[in-house]
């Protein structure tokens, strides 16, 4: 069978115009041409989605905002990344991360390395306006090697899908709406008696924040290595081929 040929786009961010193929998001174009986009939920190896909203982006004659990480490219596209409207969406959505849970950074384990925490230097959220649910969420301490604390977590989703997506084990899932979301394993289940968690660690190491850490570590110890995500998706495509 004849491929396809790949359809070229030409648009412009922020002022700069780039080339991509049909099919492509905005955050790959504009990461493939070292553009800078914030996102928390997006992690390259992991199936796109949409949740966190902190990629949204404007696009001339249309008001609506768009997330980057989920919206494809089309021919003549302008874009807009900088703008004091994004710049304010973006730090109400830190805002109100930081409000739903205790994210209390000076006793975190992954103080220092935590993406919610580099995010609200990197759009200078110095204080949060909104008032604090402090809600108290449990702590699974259940799993012999990990933890997990539903205090820290901003349900990106990233652990449910490297466990399905890369791990193939489907530990972890989404339950509960709106404030009442969690993220639970095997139907709810203490993460210690789960029997489909191999063990891998892939979910601990894609966790943006303190949510899900290995045990014996104290505060700011909690460092993420996450590079072996891309490395396992290229060889997977290489396998299929
Ligand atoms: Fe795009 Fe989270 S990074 S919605």
């Amino acid at each position: 069978m004849d491929e396809q040929p790949i359809a070229i786009k030409t648009l412009t961010i922020d002022g700069k115009e780039v080339g991509a193929r049909s099919g492509d998001t905005i955050l790959q174009v504009a990461q493939e041409h070292g553009i800078w986009i914030p996102t928390l939920c997006f992690l390259d190896g992991l199936t796109a989605y949409g949740s966190c909203r902190i990629c949204m982006v404007e696009l001339e004659g249309n008001n609506r905002l768009f997330p980057a990480c989920v919206t494809k490219v089309y021919e003549g596209m302008v874009v807009i990344i900088h703008s004091p409207r994004l710049e304010h969406y973006r730090r109400v959505i830190v805002e109100m991360l930081l409000s739903e849970r205790p994210h209390i950074c000076s006793v975190c384990v992954s103080n220092g390395h935590c993406e919610l925490q580099t995010m609200a230097q990197l759009l200078g959220v110095t204080s949060v306006r909104y008032p604090y649910l402090m809600r108290k969420h449990d702590v699974d301490a259940s799993n012999h090697r990990f933890l997990h604390d539903d205090n820290r977590c901003i349900l990106c989703g990233r652990c449910v899908r490297v466990c399905s997506e890369i791990e193939g084990a489907h530990t972890w899932a989404f339950s509960g709406r709106g404030v009442e979301s969690r993220i639970v394993t095997d139907l709810d289940q203490p993460w210690g008696e789960s029997e489909s968690c191999t063990g891998c660690s892939k979910c601990v190491h894609v966790c943006p924040t303190g949510a899900l850490i290995e045990k014996g570590r104290s505060v700011a110890e909690m460092a993420k290595r996450r590079q072996f995500l891309p490395y396992l998706t290229v060889m997977r495509k290489e396998d299929a081929e």
